[in-house]
């Protein structure tokens, strides 16, 4: 399974780049927004640190304007893949990228014909955003499932990035379907490493080593 970081904020893709949890990165405008800075030279940083796929998403709602700001993103490294919404004209222009050969990534998927419409369009990813659904009480990685079973069904390439990503079982549950990508939080990630009988053990060890030694 490969880990992106759900994250526009440096130092924690530093942080994941430096325990190899860091594949690829996802931003948003909300992300972006939360950092100092500007969009293109926080993407540009993003790329000195991470030798993968970033996403960085359109603003623009029309065809012809994602496609303009579309290759302006694209022109500021090989790794970026341009993130766009899931509407018809969000459709409409994946479809000239795909044909240029510009990755994209349509994001806020929802339903599994939204994943379908998205492939046979030709992008490169789809984010169904899991917590975002369980947050109204319906079933997220319901989606992940449902998108995976069509993906197989027609061998499409579009790969399945789970996004809105909320806990450690989201990544499981996900990792257990075969699920491509997860894109995380970085508190999430952080959130992976530890058990209590881990500490416990380490404890338990040292403890009686340090009784072994006086
Ligand atoms: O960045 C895309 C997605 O992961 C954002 O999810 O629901 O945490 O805003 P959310």
């Amino acid at each position: 399974m490969k880990f992106f970081i759900d994250t526009a904020n440096i130092e924690e893709i530093k942080e994941a780049s430096s325990m190899g949890m860091a594949d690829g990165v996802t931003t948003n405008p909300s992300l972006i927004a939360r950092e100092e800075g500007n969009f293109q030279d926080i993407l540009k940083e993003i790329c000195k640190i991470v030798d993968g796929p970033i996403s960085a998403e359109v603003i623009s709602l029309d065809t012809e304007g994602m496609l303009k700001e579309a290759r302006q993103l694209a022109g500021i490294h090989e790794n970026i893949v341009v993130k766009v919404p899931m509407t018809i004209d969000g459709i409409k222009a994946t479809r000239r990228l795909s044909e240029e050969g510009i990755k994209t990534n349509v994001t806020l998927i929802f339903s599994p014909l939204q994943a379908l419409m998205a492939a046979k369009a030709g992008a490169t990813y789809v984010s169904p955003f899991v917590g975002r659904l369980d947050d109204i009480s319906h079933d997220g990685l319901l989606l992940v499932e449902q998108i995976l079973e069509i993906y197989n069904n027609y061998a499409y390439d579009t790969e399945i990035i789970v996004a809105s990503v909320r806990n450690p079982l989201h990544v499981l549950d996900a990792a257990l379907m075969g699920a491509d990508i997860a894109t995380i939080p970085f508190e999430v990630l952080s959130k992976f490493a530890s058990h209590p009988l881990t500490d416990k053990g380490i404890k338990a060890f040292l403890d009686d080593w340090n009784r072994a030694q006086k």
